[in-house]
């Protein structure tokens, strides 16, 4: 659901009185007239039509000169020798040596070094140096004064040197690198020198008189990195695919009515270094990519006139080492609210239960409601808070009301609680939700209403015994997965962040955990409803802008942890807040430190939940594990016992596992292709941590695939059970076969082996039967004894055919599975769990693009080129198909199919209608299908 539901204020008859402006609010031009009740519900209003967007030319630096000789030496006191920053610093002596930028000077070894050079004169203000990567940490200082720190080992960054520029002497640049385990060290890119002008003096597109009628109109979200092309010296962390700057504009306007309001626009995710301006104005700078970002436009507004939106953002400067894209790619929202109001993430509901019984039977519950109000206006508030708890069938199951005095340009919090007598629990099987509505009501007139979902259930994690539901032990059977999906990038509508979550859950995954950064609101709430464990994910240790925290860094800026904890901690998914994932400082005492700040921070917002980290050593020092309350361990399975045998009161879990590469599909490697055999399978990665009562669960790397970190001519990670489509790859079904406990049987490899006749083939069968059977062309080839959490093997002959597998339990059949023979491909198939969608021009629905045999069987190793049209109501937003190193564009309306298989996305414009999408392919019967796009809160399930 897009916009906030109408509430009815107590003692009301109806919503009349409520009635929202939300059109006129947003569609210009109309909306200029129309005065907003005097005590209107809050409006929140969805930002996402009508952006116009354009690419930043590279912004130079101006009298720009190349600095290219350093002197350099090793600092044998890990960063302790700080004389080496002073501008008068010898530098003659036999341990400085001669370096160019661009040389790696450090191979790879963890060491820190000193890089010195003298600066020639160059004019202010402004003066900037540039570095194009510096690996991995280092602190910059001008004439022995520190004036940066920057972390990151690939990106580029700007220092400026005005605030220690020496005009009337010399100067010089020193630079203290820490470099950790890697491939390279060093100042291992060009460095420039020069003046660099405010954007705002360079450009004029943040102006409000600035024309953008050229600029391309996109419908939020956008990634525009994914429409790049694949180029292979761009970044292979990020996927191969150029990273720039772009512009964002939008209009819209307000009535005149609104400027008696607290108004403010909201922006869920914007990746990244986004600057907002409203009507020329500039409202705030937000950095991360992840987190929200909030800006006051009461003071900029043009209240009964058109307002002009300008976000500059740069994707260049990154957060993680994962392709990350660029864009405005989560929703933009309005809001218009009272000027006392509910603050923005002002509500957190939790409740108390004793922990039921195995019998599942609980406790009357304790709601306990906290909520912040904000008063924008000059005079203190008085105001009742009715608090009304609603159950899943719209029930009251509680109400409350308390009087709270808010001061002028204040807020003030105030804490509720009741008793819900006979809680509805959320559970994995019945994920049953709870709504509180609020009503702020002021002399008997309701001012502001705000509606939040929540949950009732209890969490518990066990040192010996794992993870607790309700008081049900429940194996934590996870998944990591980052924002990335085919055709889309990070640009993922709510009703595909649901369908990832049902692919997931229909492979027996019954924990996301959010890799490596707060995710989308929409993802949550997928979670939330369709019963998804989540474990949270902040993007790094310590300070908000720094990515690894080097040694020193302190813990003075805690938003996007904060932002995060209580944006999200109302969601009943959220089982635990995760800190970090593989910081260097994990081991020590200083990290320790910064992890305990941390933890302080989550507390002031939320006890309710168990504090994490994803930690790939130091587990035995004294460092996290020193502080947080359960031990997330990646990798390394040789290490559970005997940590768990040194500690033995905590709790621990695989916050990372596996990392099974394969391609879908493949039964072979192949280098130049980047294709990985899918015989990988046979690693058996659940069984160290299926075997251990102790293990509360696992995250395995990773549900879907992503892309970035690889190697070209691979453009995506292959570690996902699904590929970047969600079609399944052969792990899917050995991670079904040990999560499901409805019966599974899968068989590997396909059977065309043309060629092969004769020659041995290794037949693997997952499944979860207690007995396999093996069938070549109906004649039995014995069976085996499934082990459990593993799989069968058996070497057959290939003669072409069929393959069968049959599964038994207490001898009885099961469940079987086939793999034949077929012949050429005849004909396409269009398969889509979704043909009903919104027209709200931000719905689509996957749909899976089949080549078939004369017999409608999936060929599964053809390649046909498949063009796509979508007629009516509808376009083609996407396209993809698993396949790690196909460099064609995905947003386009063809694609090769990939071992049978690719994927169309079909997108809805803003105008409902029927739409009929054509798959076509030389030689191949075209295949058709019908959706529909409906303005209504239809399904978008
Ligand atoms: C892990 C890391 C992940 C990813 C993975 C690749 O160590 O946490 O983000 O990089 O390795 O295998």
């Amino acid at each position: 659901m897009r916009l906030n539901q109408i509430l009815q204020p107590p003692g009301s008859k109806g919503v009349a009185a409520f009635s929202l402006l939300t059109s006129m609010l947003l569609a210009a031009p109309q909306c200029s007239s129309q005065p907003v009740p005097e005590a209107a519900a809050r409006q929140r209003v969805l930002l996402d039509a009508d952006w116009r967007f354009q690419l930043e030319s590279e912004a130079g630096l101006a009298d720009a000169v190349s600095i290219v000789n350093w002197r350099w030496k090793t600092d044998k006191q890990q960063g302790g020798e700080v004389a080496n920053a002073v501008r008068e610093a010898d530098t003659t002596g036999s341990d400085w040596h001669e370096s160019k930028s661009g040389d790696d000077n450090m191979n790879g070894a963890p060491s820190y070094k000193w890089f010195r050079a003298a600066l020639p004169a160059v004019s202010g203000p402004n003066r900037t140096i540039h570095f194009e990567t510096v690996d991995h940490d280092c602190t910059i200082y001008l004439n022995g004064r520190e004036i940066a720190r920057h972390s990151g080992w690939n990106d580029p960054f700007d220092v400026s040197l005005d605030q220690a520029w020496d005009s009337g002497g010399s100067n010089v640049l020193a630079l203290l690198v820490h470099n950790s385990p890697s491939l390279h060290g060093g100042i291992t890119a060009a460095v420039t020198l020069g003046s660099r002008l405010p954007i705002e003096r360079t450009e004029n597109f943040f102006a409000a008189d600035f024309n953008d009628r050229g600029w391309r109109a996109v419908h939020l979200p956008h990634d525009f990195v994914v429409e790049g092309t694949f180029t292979n010296t761009a970044q292979a962390a990020h996927g191969y695919l150029p990273m720039p700057a772009a512009w964002y504009r939008k209009t819209f306007t307000l009535p005149a009515s609104a400027a008696t309001n607290s108004v403010w626009v909201e922006f869920d995710g914007v990746n990244r270094d986004s600057v907002v301006y409203l009507n020329g104005r500039k409202l705030g700078e937000h950095k991360s990519g992840y987190t929200p970002a909030r800006y006051d436009i009461s003071q900029a507004a043009s209240f009964g006139g058109q307002n002009v939106l300008a976000v500059r953002l740069d994707s260049r400067r990154f957060e993680g080492w994962y392709y990350e894209g660029g864009g405005i790619y989560r929703h933009v929202w309005l809001n218009v609210a009272n000027r006392l109001h509910v603050a923005p993430n002002g509500i957190f509901v939790s409740a108390d239960l004793p922990e039921p019984g195995l019998d599942g039977n609980a406790a009357p519950a304790t709601i306990h409601v906290k909520t912040k109000l904000a008063n924008d206006g000059t005079i203190p508030a008085r105001c009742e808070v009715v608090s009304h708890l609603v159950d899943a069938s719209g029930q009251t199951a509680g109400e409350f009301t308390n009087l709270v005095t808010v001061p002028a340009g204040d807020d003030e919090e105030l804490v509720q609680q009741g008793i819900v007598e006979h809680p509805q629990l959320w559970s994995l099987e019945a994920p049953t939700l709870y709504r509180l509505q609020t009503f702020i009501v002021v002399n008997g007139v309701t001012v502001d209403t705000s509606n939040t979902r929540f949950g009732i259930r209890t969490i518990r994690f066990d040192a010996d015994k794992g993870f607790f539901l309700n008081g049900k032990p429940v194996k934590l059977q996870g998944m990591c997965v980052h924002q990335d999906f085919g055709g889309v990038g990070i640009a993922i509508p709510d009703s595909l962040d649901y369908w990832r979550v049902k692919q997931l859950k229909a492979m027996g995954c019954n924990a996301w955990r959010m890799s490596h950064n707060p995710p989308s609101p929409a993802l949550l709430d997928a979670c939330d409803e369709l019963g998804m464990l989540v474990m949270d994910e902040n993007r790094h240790l310590g300070d908000t802008y720094l990515d690894h925290s080097v040694s020193g860094t302190k813990y003075t800026n805690p938003a996007d942890l904060a932002e995060m904890v209580q944006r999200d901690r109302n969601h009943p998914s959220i089982i635990m807040w995760s800190m970090c994932n593989e910081e260097w400082l994990q081991g020590s005492v200083e990290g320790a430190r910064l992890l305990a700040g941390m933890i302080k921070t989550v507390r002031q917002y939320d006890t309710t939940r168990p504090i994490s980290c994803a930690m790939n050593g130091g587990w035995f020092q004294p460092g996290f594990t020193t502080v947080e309350d359960v031990i997330g361990i990646n990798y390394s399975p040789n290490q559970y016992d005997r940590f768990h045998g040194e500690h033995p009161k905590l709790a621990m879990f695989g916050s990372e596992t596996a990392s099974t590469k394969m391609t879908r599909g493949q039964y072979t490697s192949e280098r130049q292709r980047a294709f990985v055999s899918s015989y990988s399978v046979t690693n058996d990665c659940w069984r160290s941590v299926g075997e251990r009562p102790f293990m509360a669960g696992s995250f395995a790397w990773t549900g879907i695939d992503y892309r970035g970190e690889a190697t070209w001519p691979a453009i995506l990670n292959q570690s996902g059970a699904l590929d970047l489509c969600g079609f399944p790859k052969d792990s899917y079904y050995y991670y079904q076969s040990w999560w499901k406990t409805n019966p599974v049987i899968h068989i590997m490899p396909h059977w065309n082996w043309p060629g092969k006749e004769g020659q041995e083939i290794q037949v693997v069968v997952l499944s979860n039967c207690e007995r396999v059977e093996l069938f070549l062309n109906g004649t039995s080839l014995g069976s085996k004894d499934m082990p459990r959490n593993g799989h069968l093997l058996w070497t057959l002959n290939y003669l072409p055919g069929t393959v069968t597998a049959k599964g038994y339990n207490a001898g009885l059949l099961a469940i079987s599975d086939t793999v034949e023979t077929t012949g050429a491909p005849a004909a396409l198939r269009l398969k889509t769990d979704r043909t009903k969608l919104v027209s709200d021009g931000e719905d689509l629905a996957p749909v899976e693009v089949d080549v078939l045999d004369a017999e409608g069987r999936i060929v599964p190793t053809a390649d046909n080129p498949v063009t796509f049209r979508v007629d009516g109501a509808g376009f083609v937003a996407g396209v993809g198909n698993g396949n790690p190193t196909d460099h064609d564009p995905e947003k386009a309306s063809s694609r090769h199919a990939f071992n049978g298989k690719c994927m169309v996305l079909v997108g809805t414009t803003e105008k409902p209608g029927d739409m009929i999408l054509t798959a076509t392919s030389p030689g191949l019967k075209s295949a058709t299908m019908s959706l529909g796009a409906m303005p209504d809160e239809i399904s978008t399930k």
